[in-house]
């Protein structure tokens, strides 16, 4: 693709950066249909920071999934910073992800072979930089999460919550948009589920990125500029 000019960079904050509408999901089991998204319509704007909570299995995942462009939906759209993903094929699909969003998983998915440092740079490698700039910028990200001098460690020597400082650098090294994180203090000690909140704060302050967050943490969620719950496929202010 043409490389588009998408990133809503240098919009105000009253910029909406992340639109649903009418977005559905749902799961065929055989002959029965589970409807886990019932056409939801939600805004966050640009430096905007949404929680969604629920409980285990209402959703949650799947609606990540989808604003991440992971899954596509039954019905309605998700548009990202005016483009709609059902517009873009896979191959586009895939550099729009690389470029405009920042995915934390609820399990790191970190790849083991590799180094904390690769692991953070290879999205940058992928968008073809050398590797020595992403090797540089990831570097700065690990020591921004305070995992500086575990650059060279490989995930089976980190921690469950070093882990996790991973992959929230690897998520915001290529400077998104949009940031989706799936539980991202789930297992972790408070202190260290701390450190990570403190520096969603920091980072919130210093970009104009928007954040959703899901958790069923309500510390972590009351701690982002809104809360919404999801139940029965639907969204609400919680
Ligand atoms: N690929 C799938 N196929 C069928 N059902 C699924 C699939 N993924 C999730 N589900 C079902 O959808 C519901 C919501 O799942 P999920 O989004 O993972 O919830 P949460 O993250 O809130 O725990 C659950 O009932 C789950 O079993
Ligand atoms: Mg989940």
């Amino acid at each position: 693709m043409n490389e588009p000019d998408l990133k809503p960079r240098g919009t105000k904050e009253s910029a909406i950066m992340l639109d649903c509408r009418q977005l559905t999901r749902t799961y065929s089991e055989g002959p029965q249909n589970l409807t886990v998204l019932d056409h939801l319509d939600f805004e966050v704007r640009a430096g905007e920071r949404v929680a969604v909570v629920g409980s285990s299995g209402s959703g949650k995942t799947t609606l990540l999934n989808l604003l991440g462009g992971l899954d596509r939906p039954s019905g309605g759209e998700v548009i990202i910073g005016g483009q709609s993903l059902a517009g873009l094929n896979e191959a586009d699909l895939g550099r729009f992800r690389n470029r405009y969003i920042g995915f934390v998983y609820q399990f790191h998915h970190l790849l083991a072979e590799f180094t904390a440092a690769e692991n953070v740079a290879l999205p940058l490698i992928v968008r073809g930089q050398s590797r020595k700039a992403a090797t540089q910028r990831a570097m700065a990200l690990l020591e921004r999460v305070g995992m500086g001098p575990r650059g060279t460690h490989k995930p089976g020597e980190l921690s469950g919550g070093e882990r996790q400082r991973v992959a929230i650098a690897r998520a915001l090294v290529t400077d998104p948009s949009l940031v989706l994180m799936d539980e991202p203090t789930g297992n972790l000690d408070q202190t260290t589920a701390g450190n990570i909140l403190a520096m969603m704060d920091e980072l919130a302050a210093t970009t104009e990125c928007a954040f959703v967050v899901v958790t069923h943490d309500l510390s972590l969620a009351a701690h982002q500029d809104r809360m919404l719950r999801l139940d029965q496929g639907k969204l609400s202010a919680a």
